[in-house]
């Protein structure tokens, strides 16, 4: 046995050294480098899962949520669905700088393949849960901008919708229980969709929550089947094309001298912090360090009634850092698969392509005023195109 694991162990050096194949020269990957790679990989993604949606893997819930998803009657003006700005076509983003539903909004949207993989949603990671996420798009006034009982009667009162609904939910409540309340109402609504949810008697508030939080669920069913397909780096020593010259040499800079990697790391290249790169504005988007209260405060959290996890499981929300001012300007660190079909770029949208990302990291880590959580990188022209095609090829 001690034998054979040593032969293996010399093969597998020889093939990572390159030395095994016909291109024998010069050896492609130091073994440092080579378990480096393999750390961003596919191989490494754990199983998404969300304890807190008990429809997550529900195939019927699934089902439902996909139809819920392209259907633009859930929205003020009977036009916008949550397809309108994640389009399948374009790894469910939408191209654009900034999304526009019912009216322009502030930030860009990000793809939704492999999302079911992060920690927190959004740029600024306010949200903990997908279900709890694809609430918020349903009543902010300029993208979808319904109120929450106005949700809950598309829901009912379509037949094809409410009949999923109640084999999914065989106890729910029926059509009759709207009957008497007002036709628009929502705690996050204008002053007069206040005034009327506020005259709902608490327990049918509960129930309307409760319906709402569902259809949440069902949306989030769908939205975590979308996976991401693999790379050419994912199956790099098998019999797919091997990586170009200007792909290793980029690969090289990215675990390397550019330090990419130290928040692009792990298989979906984002190691799930928050971190400032300078692209926060104090007083109109600080990030991170403007959602921490919104955080721990929204009932749809974890660890809300509507959440199907053991409060103690939500072990994200617990350890939610309270320190405001180190997150200040901090957005989530994304991932970096399928980026050359999701510009434009960051947060806002401001980077038109790729060749303006690198050139960023290059100017904004040799800034004089350098208070930013970038290390110091140079690289050439050369290195940038490396850089970049390694960056196309994820
Ligand atoms: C008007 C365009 C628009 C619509 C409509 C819309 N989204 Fe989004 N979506 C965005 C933008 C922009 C963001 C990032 C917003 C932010 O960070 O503040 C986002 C973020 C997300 C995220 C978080 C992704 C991540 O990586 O953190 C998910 C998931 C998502 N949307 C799903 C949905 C679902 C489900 C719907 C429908 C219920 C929907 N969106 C409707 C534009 C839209
Ligand atoms: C200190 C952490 C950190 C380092 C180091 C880092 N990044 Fe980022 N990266 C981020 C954050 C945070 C964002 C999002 C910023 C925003 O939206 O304002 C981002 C965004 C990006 C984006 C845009 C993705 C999108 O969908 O909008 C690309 C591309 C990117 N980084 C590539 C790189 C490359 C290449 C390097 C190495 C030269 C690098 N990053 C180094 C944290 C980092």
């Amino acid at each position: 046995m001690k034998y054979l694991s040593r032969v293996g162990y010399l093969l597998l050096l020889l093939i990572v050294l390159g030395m095994g194949g016909k291109h024998s020269t010069s050896p492609m990957w130091t073994l440092q480098e080579y378990t480096t790679l393999q750390s961003l990989t596919l191989a490494n993604l754990p199983t998404a899962s969300d304890s807190s949606n008990r429809f997550a893997q529900h195939p019927q819930a699934l089902e439902l949520g996909k139809q819920l998803f392209f259907d633009p009657r859930f929205s003020r003006n009977g036009s916008v669905s949550c397809a309108t700005c994640h389009q399948p076509d374009k790894t469910f983003s939408d191209g654009k700088p900034l999304a526009i539903g019912l009216s322009g909004g502030k930030r860009n949207t990000p793809s939704l393949l492999g999302v079911a993989h992060n920690d927190w949603f959004f740029w600024d990671g306010r949200k903990d849960s997908l279900w709890s996420q694809a609430l918020a798009p349903l009543e902010n006034p300029a993208e979808h901008g319904l109120t929450r009982l106005e949700i809950v009667r598309l829901l009912l009162e379509d037949p094809r919708y409410q009949q999923q609904y109640h084999a999914l939910l065989p106890n729910a409540p029926h059509l009759d229980f709207l009957q008497h309340l007002p036709i628009a109402a929502s705690p996050l609504g204008n002053l007069e969709q206040l005034k009327a949810w506020k005259s709902i008697p608490s327990a049918q508030r509960v129930q309307i929550d409760e319906i709402f939080a569902n259809t949440g669920k069902f949306i989030a069913a769908y939205v975590s089947s979308l996976s991401l397909a693999p790379n050419r780096l994912d199956v790099l020593n098998t019999s797919q094309p091997p990586l170009t010259s200007n792909e290793i040499a980029g690969a090289k800079l990215f675990i390397g001298k550019a330090q990419c990697i130290l928040c692009h790391s792990g298989a979906l290249l984002s190691n799930q912090t928050f971190q400032n790169i300078g692209t926060g504005k104090l007083g109109t988007d600080s990030g991170r360090a403007a959602v921490l209260d919104t955080i721990r405060t929204d009932p749809f959290n974890c660890q809300g009634t509507h959440s199907d996890a053991d409060p103690h499981s939500c072990t994200e929300l617990q350890f939610l850092t309270r320190n405001r001012h180190a997150v200040v300007g901090a957005f989530k660190v994304p991932s970096l698969r399928n980026t050359a079909r999701t510009a434009p770029y960051f947060h806002d949208g401001r980077m038109a392509t790729l060749e303006h990302v690198v050139d960023y990291y290059t100017q904004a880590s040799q800034a004089v005023a350098n208070a930013n959580d970038l290390p110091r990188i140079q690289l050439n022209d050369t290195e940038k195109q490396q850089l970049i095609a390694f960056l196309k090829m994820l």
